[in-house]
C-alpha cells in the first residue's frame, strides 16, 4: 500500500538528508554498469531526490563511465568508490588513491566494509587512514562497522561496534564527524537474506548516535548520517528507513537491479 504511514520527509526531524547508496561489489562491467546506471537515471525522476540523497558504487573499472553517463544527462546520483588506498600515491600495486578518485568526481567512498576487513584484514587503524585520505580530498567517507553472529550471540555486539567506531575516528575533529557517514552492516546479514529487525538495528544505530555524542558532543551526532546495510530489499526498507536513527541504506545485492534500487530509492512511496 502507498502513503499511508507517515513518511518522513526531507531527512526527518532531525533534518538529516537519507543517502541510499548501491554498493555493485565486483559485479557489472563497464558495459553492464552504462546499462544499469542509465536504467536508474531513467527509473528516477527529479522528485525523487528531493528527499533523498542517492550514490551508486561501481567497480573501479567502470567509474569512468558511470561518471560520463552521470554528467552527459546532469543525473543528480553521486558517483562514489567502495575503496581506497591511504596514501596518495606510490609502489602500491593494484591499489587505487583517494586522489584518483576524486578526479574522478568521486564524492563518498566507502572505507572498512567487512568484506574487506575479513578478506584484507583490515584494521581499524587502516580504516582510519583510508577515511583520513578520503577526507584530504574532500570526499566523503562512508566508514563500515558491524558485528559477526559470533559476536552478536557473545552478547559483545555493541562493544565491537562502539570499538570500530572509535578506532576508525580516532583523532577525527567534531566537525569532521558532523559531516560523516557511518554505515551499520551487522555481517551475519550482508548478503544473507537475514536483516536485522527494524527494532534492533535502530538500536545499534541509536547506540552508534550516542557514543558519537560522548566522543565528539551533540552536534557531532546530530549531523552524522547513519546508514543501515544487510539484505535490505524494496520490501524491508520502508520499515527500517522510518526508524529515527536510520538515515539510508547501503545496499548491496539489490542494488545490482535498477529497478530494486529505485524502488528502495523511493522507500516513502511504498510504506505500508
Ligand atoms: P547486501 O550487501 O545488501 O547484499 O546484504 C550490503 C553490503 O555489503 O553493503
Amino acid at each position: 500500500m502507498r502513503g499511508k504511514r507517515k513518511a518522513r520527509d526531507d531527512g526527518g526531524a532531525a533534518g538529516r538528508r537519507p543517502l541510499i547508496s548501491g554498493n555493485w561489489k565486483m559485479n557489472h562491467n563497464h558495459f553492464e554498469a552504462i546499462q544499469t546506471i542509465q536504467k536508474l537515471a531513467y527509473a528516477l525522476n527529479r522528485d525523487d531526490y528531493r528527499h533523498v540523497e542517492v550514490s551508486v558504487h561501481p567497480p573501479f573499472t567502470d567509474l569512468r563511465s558511470v561518471q560520463t553517463v552521470l554528467q552527459a544527462d546532469d543525473v543528480p546520483i553521486a558517483l562514489g568508490a567502495q575503496d581506497c588506498h591511504f596514501e596518495d600515491k606510490g609502489a602500491f600495486t593494484g591499489e587505487v588513491s583517494a586522489a584518483m578518485l576524486a578526479k574522478l568526481d568521486v564524492s563518498y567512498v566507502i572505507v572498512g566494509h567487512s568484506e574487506r576487513r575479513a578478506l584484507s584484514g583490515e584494521t581499524d587503524e587502516v580504516v582510519n587512514a583510508k577515511a583520513q585520505a578520503v577526507l584530504r580530498h574532500n570526499m566523503v567517507p562512508i566508514v563500515c562497522v558491524g558485528e559477526t553472529i559470533e559476536q552478536r550471540r557473545a552478547g559483545q555486539a555493541r562493544d565491537v561496534v562502539a570499538t570500530q567506531l572509535s578506532g576508525s575516528l580516532d583523532g577525527f575533529d567534531a566537525a569532521v564527524v558532523a559531516g560523516l557517514v557511518v554505515a551499520y552492516e551487522p555481517v551475519w546479514a550482508i548478503g544473507t537474506g537475514e536483516t536485522a529487525t527494524p527494532a534492533d538495528a535502530q538500536d545499534m544505530c541509536a547506540h552508534i548516535r550516542s557514543r558519537v555524542t560522548e566522543l565528539w558532543g551533540s552536534a557531532a551526532a546530530a549531523g552524522l548520517r547513519i546508514q543501515y546495510g544487510g539484505s535490505v530489499k524494496p520490501s524491508n526498507a520502508p520499515d527500517l528507513m522510518e526508524q529515527p536513527d536510520i538515515d539510508g541504506a547501503l545496499v548491496g545485492g539489490a542494488s545490482l537491479d535498477a529497478t530494486d534500487f529505485a524502488r528502495i530509492v523511493n522507500h516513502r512511496l511504498y510504506a505500508a
